[in-house]
């Protein structure tokens, strides 16, 4: 395999946006613009990946550098906009000393997929050229190049506000994306001028140059896939492409999405064989679920695990939670990060749990706060149990042991620890350890009076007739 480098163009403004981000920030099913034509050049095994940056240049750069912190970026920046070849021209200092074949992609065109590119890169080596393009037969080409062919051979690429009639009838129209020898690139590139109708330095005259050194490659790809995005309505559209192509990924392989139109699974998000997506689930970057699932309507999991078998009930929200298998979760249960639960635990309303450790077949069915929190297993968290782990300054741990009992309206002021099998009473607050196996309770005794009622009623009566 030849070596593989890739110049992401990143620069433009997005006037039509009517935005104060940059255009490639806008994201779509989660993620940045941009972040989808990085992510498919990486795939592919760039070792050099440069993203072009312009409007916005430390925003864009911070985002993608956050986005893919392991990745072998270079950044270059192009100060004025003076078209689409100026634009690749900024990446050649990035990538000097580089041979290989440099790939060319736009960072507002999101759909373009792995295989397509696959293909174009197949295709370049196949014709040898020093370059091979992605070309697509649009219904209304109005606006885009046209690749005009010559005995079947691609001659040259005419933009549309510089084609003659002849050349505007042509639908095959160009994408944009490009595969190119680096050493002719470069070379090619300081021969462009902005001799045309927008006074731009055209990338498109490359393919003219190199169809005199050799044949120029071309891959067809659908309209949806080479659609870039200009505006709110088409960035709108692009995202209901990518949902729909993702959670059709997701239901061939073996999932249910009970109403694909409302489920919301980002890219990467990895789900097992027989779970079971409810109406308006999210499914966040970073997501893994496990096989059986049941993921209940309005549920919205980040960055999350959750093991095989586990029932996630309606209108929970998961960020950077481990739920291990056969858990019972929700409805309305909070999972906040550093939340791990192991086997067979069961939350349910209004629970919310951080840093919180819970041993297998753990209960805490209502109304609770679940905080710097280890608990063991087989233990049972009586309704509106609390633990106070702020004491306005430092966070403190509360440690239950295995089989432990903790009655309802219970606080529990950290640091504490309930010993394994120890009971705590209905409405204790907690403040020192309780050793295994015994009672704690801190409420004040029970009075009762009886009659006290009847008396109460009787003064206020004759209080009444004296009056
Ligand atoms: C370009 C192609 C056209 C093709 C079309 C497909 C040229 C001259 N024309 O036209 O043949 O059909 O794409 O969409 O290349 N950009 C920069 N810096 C610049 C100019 C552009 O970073 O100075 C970026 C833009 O932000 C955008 C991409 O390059 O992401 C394409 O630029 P755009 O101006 O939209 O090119 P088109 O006129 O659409
Ligand atoms: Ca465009």
């Amino acid at each position: 395999m030849t070596a593989l480098a890739a110049v992401v163009l990143c620069a433009g403004k997005g006037t039509r946006m009517k935005s104060e981000k940059a255009k490639v920030l806008h994201p779509i099913l989660g993620r940045p613009l941009c972040a989808y034509p990085l992510k498919r050049a990486l795939e592919l095994g760039a070792s050099h990946v440069v993203p072009v940056v312009g409007h916005q240049a430390e925003a864009v750069e911070k985002t993608v550098r956050a986005l893919f912190p392991d990745a072998p970026l270079r950044f270059a920046v192009q100060r004025e906009q003076r078209g689409t070849a100026d634009a690749v021209r900024s990446a050649e200092e990035a990538l000097k000393g580089y041979s290989g074949r440099v790939l060319i992609l736009y960072g507002d065109v999101p759909l373009l997929r792995r295989e397509t590119l696959e293909a174009l890169l197949a295709e370049h080596d196949r014709t040898g050229g020093p370059l091979a393009l992605v070309s697509t037969t649009l219904e209304d080409p109005t606006g885009y190049g046209r690749v005009i062919r010559e005995g079947g051979r691609v001659a040259r690429i005419v933009e549309h506000k510089d084609c003659t009639p002849e050349q505007r009838a042509v639908r095959e129209s160009n994408a944009g994306i490009y595969s190119v020898d680096a050493a002719f690139l470069w070379k090619a590139l300081a021969g462009i001028k902005p001799q045309n109708a927008q006074g731009e330095y055209y990338l498109t005259d490359l393919v003219e140059m190199a169809a005199k050194l050799g044949p120029v490659g071309t891959v067809e790809a659908d309209a949806t896939e080479t659609a870039g995005v200009n505006d709110r309505v088409e960035l709108a559209a692009r995202a209901r492409v990518l949902q729909q192509r993702i959670n059709e990924a997701h239901m061939r392989a073996g999932v249910s999405i009970q109403d694909p139109a409302t489920a919301y699974i980002e890219e990467g998000v990895v789900i097992g064989p027989d779970t079971e997506v409810g109406p308006m689930v999210t499914l966040a970057a970073g997501t893994v679920v496990g096989r059986g699932v049941t993921l209940g309507q309005g549920s919205v999991l980040t960055a999350s695990t959750v093991a095989d078998g586990t029932v996630i009930k309606p209108y929970s929200v998961l960020e950077e939670a481990k739920v291990g298998e056969r858990n019972v979760i929700g409805p309305f249960s909070r999972l906040r990060p550093g939340t791990e639960l192991a086997e067979d635990v069961h939350l349910g309303n209004f629970v919310e749990t951080k840093k919180a450790r819970i041993g297998k077949g753990s209960k805490a069915n209502h109304l609770t706060y679940l905080g710097d929190a280890n608990i063991g297993a087989g233990c049972n968290v009586g309704a509106g149990t609390i633990t106070c782990n702020y004491d306005g300054v430092n966070k403190h741990v509360t440690e239950l042991g295995d089989g432990v009992f903790i009655g309802s309206d219970t606080q529990l002021v950290a640091p504490v620890k309930v010993g394994d099998g120890a009971y705590v009473g209905a409405g204790t607050t907690v403040t020192k350890n309780v050793p295994p196996g015994s009672l704690a309770v801190s409420r004040t005794p029970q009075t009762t009076k009886e009659g006290w009622v009847a008396a109460k009623k009787a003064r206020r009566a004759g209080k009444t007739q004296a009056g």
